[in-house]
């Protein structure tokens, strides 16, 4: 059995929900039960960090949540932890608890808050990766993404029938407030004719130019798809926009909002998000802190929370390249 000086952990869940988080959750409790650490659950994230919210998880409390959506936890965004009081009474009630170290599954914002509290008070701080955007850096996944494309991908497949049978074209906005993650690859599974990223420089131009090109194919109905923070515009200004340029076009708009973030987990987070939670228990078991876990090229890997937040991953090259090849 492996030597610790942590006694007990806890474990919240903080910012945007995502389809794995309990199966994350459900990770932490059971390695740390396997290794003999105790563990508390935090709810509504960083609100119940300063109340003392607080409900102590053992290895069956958390059966039947690795196929559930959402986050048993619940999950908050809180104002009052970004201030210096805040955080102090978190701290105290960590200190009250005898809560050694932190594992918090959430988003960049979410890091932010376990970093302070490392920095400013010493609790040892694991982040786990958990947001259907997949905007984090030092994981090639984050949890939920895999969940939520395949959500996008069969809402835009339904949009496809209707598209059509009445030779439409579509604007389709999914989430994505900073990133064109979901858009992408979600547009390249269903086949979108353009797809338009806050990663990438897009014009009004080239995107009447691709319908110009599809027209000239023969093709009678389109889809676009749109990331939620396409810089160029957004999809209700696009579809005018293109209205006006081609008024006989039959235009539609479908915002997939929230259904993104639901549902229960795919096979792929809630084995990415069991990897995940038994290795910030092993990390910070090795005195690893203030570092996020993350799975690379199939290895666990720790990233410095710091560069987690700073750094973006990429938006990859080859797939730009494919989705144009492939659009026509
Ligand atoms: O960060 C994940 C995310 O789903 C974004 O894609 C989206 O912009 C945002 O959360 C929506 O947040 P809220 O549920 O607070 O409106």
């Amino acid at each position: 059995m492996a030597e610790t000086d942590i006694r007990r952990i806890a474990v919240l869940t903080s910012g945007g929900d995502a389809p794995g988080m309990n199966a994350a959750i459900r990770a932490v409790v059971r390695t740390a039960n396997y290794y003999k650490i105790g563990c508390l659950g935090v709810r509504e994230g960083y609100a119940g960090l300063i109340n003392g919210n607080f409900l102590k998880l053992g290895p069956r409390s958390v059966r039947n949540i690795i196929n559930q959506g959402g986050t048993f936890l619940k999950s908050a965004r809180c104002a009052e932890f970004k201030t210096p009081e805040g955080r102090a009474k978190a701290f105290e009630q960590c200190r009250q608890n005898q809560i050694d170290a932190l594992v918090c599954i959430g988003g960049d914002g979410s890091f932010r808050g376990a970093k302070a509290l490392n920095d400013e008070f010493g609790i040892r701080t694991v982040g786990i990766p958990g947001t259907i955007d997949n905007d984090i850096f030092g994981t090639d996944n984050t949890i939920g993404f895999d969940t939520a494309l395949n959500t996008a991908m069969e809402a835009i497949d339904k949009i496809r029938d209707t598209a059509t049978s009445h030779n439409r074209v579509f604007f389709v906005e999914v989430m994505g407030r900073d990133a064109g993650f979901i858009a992408l690859n979600s547009g390249i599974a269903a086949g979108a004719i353009d797809i338009l990223i806050p990663e990438r420089k897009d014009s009004i131009e080239e995107l009447f130019g691709t319908f110009r090109r599809a027209e000239k194919s023969g093709r009678m109905s389109s889809i676009v798809v749109v990331a939620e923070g396409e810089e160029l515009a957004n999809v209700y200004d696009l579809a005018e926009k293109t209205k006006k340029e081609f008024p006989d076009y039959d235009i539609r708009v479908s915002v997939l909002g929230h259904i993104q973030r639901g549902g229960r987990p795919s096979c792929a987070d809630r084995v990415l998000a069991s990897r995940l939670g038994y290795g910030a228990v092993k990390g910070l078991m090795e005195g690893e802190t203030n570092v996020m876990a993350g799975i690379r090229a199939n290895e666990l890997v720790f990233t410095p929370i710091e560069e987690a937040i700073k750094k973006h991953n990429d938006i990859n090259k080859d797939l730009l390249k494919i989705y144009e090849i492939l659009a026509m």
